[in-house]
């Protein structure tokens, strides 16, 4: 919760007299169907004036035979225009002043709360989240809104004004950079969506927003709320469709930057689009050298590991690991995939383990009691699946424990996209071979003594998003930490979750370029400094 300060708190499912009436408000929006589209200077792109353009059915990730909504893809020409309008409106929104701007970030967090069951049911139904996630995400989002709008005053705050000794007039202030494309995940569809766009926004920039096509239902909802609060059609252009359209907007020549989180692989590739040649000769023959180089803020992918020594406390390392490993179907980057056990503790850790997956409830994300839902779609599954069939089949590996589905879901398998809960024990991080963004833990023991051999082979992975550390002896939690490359460590407790506001959240090496979401620079990167 944003500092703490705000009224931002949700329903708390363990007080059931907040539950219960809550619940029974989300479950009548699960009865509902949606609709979404492009939005481009205010006007709905649907089929009827597009016959063109792709309809896409969405079911929900739990059970397909359960219609969540239809949404209209956009194509590179949509795209284009996109960019434009938001090219255009960047004179007027700049004008907006950061109060101005801040009390609309601050009316979108509001209309968020007053929305709060219809939002925690899109995340239930179209991202397959369960009842808690959706709630702390709702929340995520609200905070992202309200946090971001004191930065933008905060900032204001900074302009500074002075004559000098020789009596020149000398002002320092912050002005946007101009139109942003924010790209977004499907695994935080509101929270992270948001934040790009408010943190875009709040810094005076005009935004075009492409939220994964998996998720583009709550995306639309939420950017009508957006409008609703006060944000101008000319600010914010809304494009869903799927990556090549992401990719039609990268290689735009109109843009000034964009805010990308997914994967790093996508990452590189919109690296590559922004500095393709094609690009680049667009930009010289539209504006010669006259245009500023485009900024890329890309939040990605990590190989997280948890480093559990022999003083730590097992059964709060099993809890930490699971909730970090198993939570939210294990599809967050912060996700713990690897952990790390010193030899002569890894047995007893381990049947700890396998007692507590056992407990866990896999099955239906809309029922109270479900610890993990199903993954996003069917092709994450059939990946994940396949990575499990792969470590069954090599010498390297072994399965340890894998949690069976609830008998309320075993009968629908067929039509869901669950992966059961599984640890791997493996014999090296290389036989892991990067990220596999779900439900997974793999288990490595190391030797007494060889702690620093383990970080090198965290490093070498080249991913730094977060850390987990477990140990009663502060010089070993110290060393662990300044010796690994990590842009969020966590010691003694679980590794997600981050806080906004308290715990700014992002990584380094293949796992971000910063600034850090939810922290103090993240708006300030979105502006530039002036001299006036
Ligand atoms: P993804 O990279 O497949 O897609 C992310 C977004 O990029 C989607 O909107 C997609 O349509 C778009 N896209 C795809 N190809 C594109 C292209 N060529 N040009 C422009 N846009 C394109 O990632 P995902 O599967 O949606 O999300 C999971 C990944 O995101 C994981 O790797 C996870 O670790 C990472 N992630 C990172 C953070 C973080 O803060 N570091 C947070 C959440 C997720
Ligand atoms: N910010 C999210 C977490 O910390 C990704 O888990």
């Amino acid at each position: 919760i944003y500092g703490g300060r705000l009224a931002s708190f949700g329903p708390n499912i363990f007080v059931e007299s907040q539950w219960q009436p809550f619940k029974a408000a989300v479950d009548a929006h699960l009865a509902q169907t949606w609709q979404a589209n492009p939005i481009i200077s205010g006007q709905q792109i649907t089929q009827d004036s597009h016959q063109h353009l792709t309809l896409n059915n969405v079911v929900a990730p739990w059970n397909h035979q359960v219609a969540v909504g239809e949404v209209v893809f956009a194509d590179a020409k949509l795209a284009a225009q996109a960019v434009e309008a938001a090219h255009q409106g960047q004179d007027k929104w700049q004008q907006v002043s950061a109060s101005e701007r801040a009390a609309i970030l601050k009316r979108t967090a509001d209309l968020y709360e007053d929305n709060y069951a219809q939002l925690v049911a899109m995340c239930h139904k179209e991202a397959g989240k369960t009842l808690q996630d959706s709630i702390d995400e709702v929340r995520e989002a609200v905070d992202f809104c309200r946090y971001y709008a004191e930065e933008a005053e905060r900032l204001e705050q900074q302009t500074h004004s002075f004559t000098d000794i020789n009596g020149k007039q000398v002002t320092q202030k912050r002005a946007p950079r101009g139109t942003m494309v924010c790209i977004s995940p499907w695994n935080f569809p509101l929270a992270i969506y948001t934040g790009q766009i408010m943190g875009a926004l709040a810094a005076g920039n005009t935004v075009v927003a492409k939220p994964a096509e998996q998720t583009s239902l709550i995306a639309y909802f939420a950017a009508q709320l957006m409008y609703q609060a006060g944000v101008p059609e000319y600010a914010l252009q809304l494009v869903t469709g799927a990556g090549e359209v992401g990719g039609a907007l990268t290689s735009s020549a109109h843009i000034d930057g964009v805010v990308f989180t997914g994967s790093t692989q996508t990452a590189q590739l919109i690296n590559r689009a922004l500095h393709s040649e094609e690009r680049l000769q667009q930009v010289a023959e539209l504006f010669g050298d006259k245009k500023p180089l485009p900024i890329l803020i890309a939040e990605t992918g990590g190989q997280n590991a948890m480093i559990v020594d022999s003083t730590a406390l097992p059964e709060q390392v099993v809890k930490d690991a699971v909730m970090s490993a198993f939570g939210s179907a294990g599809q967050r980057c912060s996700a713990c995939r690897i952990l790390c056990l010193q030899e002569d503790v890894a047995d007893s850790v381990i049947e700890l383990l396998k007692g507590n997956m056992a407990q866990l409830i896999v099955g239906n994300p809309t029922q109270v009691s479900t610890d993990v839902g199903p993954v996003i779609d069917q092709d994450a599954q059939k990946g994940l699946r396949a990575h499990i069939e792969q470590m069954r089949k090599d010498d390297r590996a072994r399965i340890i424990a894998q949690t069976p589905i609830s008998a309320d879901a075993a009968h629908n398998l067929s039509n869901s996209t669950f992966v059961l809960p599984t640890a791997v024990e493996v014999a090296s991080i290389d036989v892991i071979g990067g990220e596999h963004f779900g439900p997974i833990l793999h288990v490595l023991r190391y030797k007494a003594g060889k702690l620093d051999e383990l970080i090198d082979e965290i490093n070498a992975t080249g991913y730094g998003l977060t850390l987990g550390i477990h140990s009663r002896i502060e010089t070993v939690a110290n060393h662990i930490e300044r010796r690994t490359k990590v842009g969020n460590t966590y010691i003694n407790r679980n590794q997600i979750g981050a806080v906004v506001d308290e715990q700014p959240f992002g990584g380094s090496g293949l796992s971000g370029t910063g600034p850090k979401a939810g922290g103090p620079r993240y708006v300030a990167r979105l502006t530039q400094w002036q001299t006036l």
